[in-house]
């Protein structure tokens, strides 16, 4: 049976399908078997830049798929070492039910109050439906400074939950990298792909 990990937010745009994809680069760089699971059929992003990549031939390959719900992608679980699970947004009723599948819940967030305050109602909302606390990570994304970092982290932390250590830095760099099919940490710039990499790791380390 696959480790099943979501990335979720009510937010849009936060970096569910961006980090989904980094995690799975990563995990199958590492060697483990990965599929890569769309649960946003309108955007189908994930979709999208899975096409792009194997049209690329960039490597290693990563299996894509569209799902409607998350039930239909557990069914192919087992087939795998790590399900991911690509959530959509503004849907409260599917992110309950993709959390419930997931063995690990990542909600990645902005740094301003106006991102920190909604993600932590979140995943208030979910540990009142009854998901474990400890299955809830926040990773930061979109951050300027490290002061700003490290800001958005003690709220985070003071709210109850924990962190991913590392974070993405706002660059364009990383839009570019993803339009080419590539993963944030695979982008031309060393100090870039290092700095996903730590972020990244850490999550894999968390499913070990
Ligand atoms: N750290 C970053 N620096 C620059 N651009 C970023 C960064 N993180 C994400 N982006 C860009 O922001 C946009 C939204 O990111 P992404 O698609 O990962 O968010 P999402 O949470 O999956 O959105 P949605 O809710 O629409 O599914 C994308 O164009 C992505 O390339
Ligand atoms: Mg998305």
């Amino acid at each position: 049976m696959a480790a099943v990990v979501a990335f979720v937010s009510q937010k849009g745009g936060v970096g569910k399908s961006t980090l989904s994809r980094a995690f799975a680069r990563e995990a199958a760089a590492g060697g483990l078997s990965v599929k890569l699971a769309d649960l946003d059929l309108q955007q189908g992003t994930s979709l999208d830049w899975g096409r792009v990549r194997l049209q690329a031939g960039i490597e290693p390959r990563i299996s894509v798929e569209a799902f409607a719900t998350a039930a239909q992608a557990l069914a192919v679980a087992d087939r795998f070492d790590v399900l991911i699970l690509d959530g959509p947004a503004r849907t409260s009723e599917a992110t309950l039910a993709i959390a419930r599948a997931a063995d690990l819940v990542v909600q990645p967030t902005g740094p301003s109050l106006d991102d920190l305050k909604p993600a932590v109602r979140e995943f208030h909302a979910l540990v009142k439906a009854g998901i474990p606390k400890e299955r809830l990570v926040f990773a930061l994304n979109r951050i300027g400074t490290d002061a700003e970092e490290a800001d958005a982290r003690a709220y985070l932390e003071q709210a109850g939950y924990a962190v991913l250590a590392g974070c993405l830095v706002e660059r364009p760099a990383y839009r570019h990298a993803q339009n080419l099919g590539q993963a944030v940490t695979e982008t031309r710039y060393a100090r870039l792909r290092e700095r996903a990499d730590v972020l990244i790791q850490n999550l894999i380390d968390r499913i070990g």
